[in-house]
């Protein structure tokens, strides 16, 4: 652990850390662009410069190692003047169009301007215009004039999603970062991770632009649940106090964007596009009426009904769904008693073109919490076996159960959030909030615990699960008193 100091002051840093990473980590502030803790050094944009005492050059900070008893100084009038000019020349022919760029609120140059330059452009030139709204990826688009060549989105693919997907094509001002021609950018599954990575608004999710100023969103903490990996993600929407009245209310309860939530334990800084499409999960059509044999009625007489055919089944079969919460599985663990055979199913299997898994994130399973659903409940649903004649009653929780593999004669309790055919089949249908309207954990494949919490008021006539297992245990409890 060598000892060095940063402007005068004594500094610990851990072994093979750059002065970069050892001030970051100590509490001292050095401004970088192309520099990414999960990314290779490229030591292309200069900005990070810092002078050893007693020589009168810059150097950059993000490539110079750590050495017992280095002096290094962050705030010299070189490293002052330096800086400077190095925003003076990005912005040289930067469109500064921040105006109108996604990016605004959340962008290095902006902030980095304000903080160490400040002073309007040195040039009487006119800009050199490049290219804008290129098209990378069916999902990304690029604005060249913003692009500062960085290269982080260049060394994402080759180091990260490893498609190689992107590169820098030409020299000097007429670089271009462009995608391989063989569609590898629009075949990465992570590609939207870029997005996140660029410091500047070249870089723009076709989903998100021109959607919203990201300072009327506000991120709440979820969990995708898009397979086991159960990535930490924010999911952003609008801001109370920026509700709208007028134009689109719908848009008070939407998903505007979905980012990754950095997590060393589960997903590093990453997601895969999946999450980033949340919304198109989230967002289905919902079936907001509980009904009894199709016709709909009013919640708590579904309930009512719900509860009688429970306590007058001799041998009730219970389909649990792999995107309970823990906490709504441990509620319906207490309502089956004994009489209940419980199979857990996976609410959702690979979708024709999705990838299966990788050594990155993606895994095979596509549904959140199977590892908590398998340690409350053994038995897996294979999605063939048959179920024995006699069973009299199925109460089927989530999606992704075929109504035919139930004995004929059997009563069905369908438990679910959104419209299906298989709602009105059922002799009573149960509306459930969904993730985005109810607090929780789930448990992924290695068993790590994390929490997502709601964003949104859940509709008046939907129920949490886990009160409704709460109403039903009960109903449970006379029933064996009785
Ligand atoms: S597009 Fe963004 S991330 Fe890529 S090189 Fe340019 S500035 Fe860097
Ligand atoms: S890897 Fe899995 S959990 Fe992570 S973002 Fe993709 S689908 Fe969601
Ligand atoms: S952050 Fe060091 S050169 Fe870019």
């Amino acid at each position: 652990m060598p000892e060095f100091f940063i402007n005068g002051q004594p500094v610990r840093a851990e072994r093979d850390q750059s002065v970069l990473e050892a001030a970051l980590a100590n509490g001292f502030y050095i401004p970088y662009f192309c520099w990414h803790p999960e990314l290779s050094v490229a030591g292309n944009c200069r900005i990070c410069c810092v002078q050893v005492e007693g020589r009168s050059w810059v150097e950059i900070a993000c490539n110079m190692p750590v050495t017992e008893g280095l002096r290094v100084l962050t705030d010299s009038e070189p490293v002052k003047a330096y800086r400077k000019s190095i925003l003076q020349l990005l912005t040289l022919n930067h469109p500064v169009d921040c105006g109108i760029c996604d990016k605004a609120g959340e962008c290095k140059l902006q902030d980095y301007h304000y903080a160490y330059n400040g002073a309007p452009s040195v040039s009487h030139d006119a800009k050199v215009h490049s290219t804008k709204f290129h098209a990378l990826s069916e999902r990304i688009v690029l604005d060249n004039e913003r692009c500062i060549l960085c290269s982080r989105c260049v060394r994402f693919t080759r180091e990260i999603s490893k498609t190689n997907a992107l590169g820098i094509t030409q020299r000097g001002d007429t670089s271009l970062v462009r995608a391989a021609e063989d569609g590898s950018f629009d075949a990465d599954p992570y590609s939207d991770n870029v997005v996140d990575l660029c410091p500047v608004g070249a870089l723009l999710s076709r989903s998100f632009l021109y959607k919203s100023r990201v300072w009327y969103l506000q991120p709440t903490p979820s969990v995708c649940p898009g397979c086991a990996r159960g990535c930490t993600v924010d999911l952003w929407h609008r801001k109370s106090e920026w509700k709208l009245n007028a134009l689109d209310p719908g848009k008070n309860v939407r998903i505007e964007r979905v980012t990754p939530r950095e997590n060393a334990e589960v997903n590093g800084p990453w997601i895969c596009n999946k999450g980033r499409d949340l919304a198109q999960i989230f967002e289905r059509p919902r079936a907001l009426d509980a009904m009894v044999k199709g016709k709909p009625i009013d919640l708590v007489s579904a309930i009512a009904v719900a509860r009688a055919l429970i306590e007058a089944a001799k041998r009730p079969v219970a389909i649990v769904s792999s995107w309970g919460s823990n906490e709504e599985l441990a509620a319906f663990k207490a309502l089956l008693p004994h009489r209940f055979e419980a199979f857990v199913k996976p609410d959702w299997l690979p979708q024709p073109g999705e990838r299966l898994d990788d050594d990155l994130l993606i895994r095979a399973d596509k549904n959140p919490n199977m590892a908590a659903a398998r340690a409350l409940f053994p038995q897996a649903d294979d999605g063939i076996h048959s179920f024995a004649s006699d069973a009299d009653l199925f109460v089927v929780w989530g999606e992704g159960f075929d109504f035919a593999r139930i004995p004929a004669g059997a009563n069905i309790v369908f438990l679910n959030a959104y419209l299906q055919p298989e709602n009105g089949h059922a002799d009573v249908f149960i509306p459930l909030t969904i993730q985005t309207e109810r607090s929780g954990h789930y448990t992924n494949f290695e068993g790590v615990v994390s929490a997502f919490s709601a964003c949104f008021p859940k509709p008046a006539t939907a129920i949490d699960a886990e009160a409704l297992f709460a109403a039903m245990a009960a109903a449970e409890t006379e029933t064996v008193r009785a």
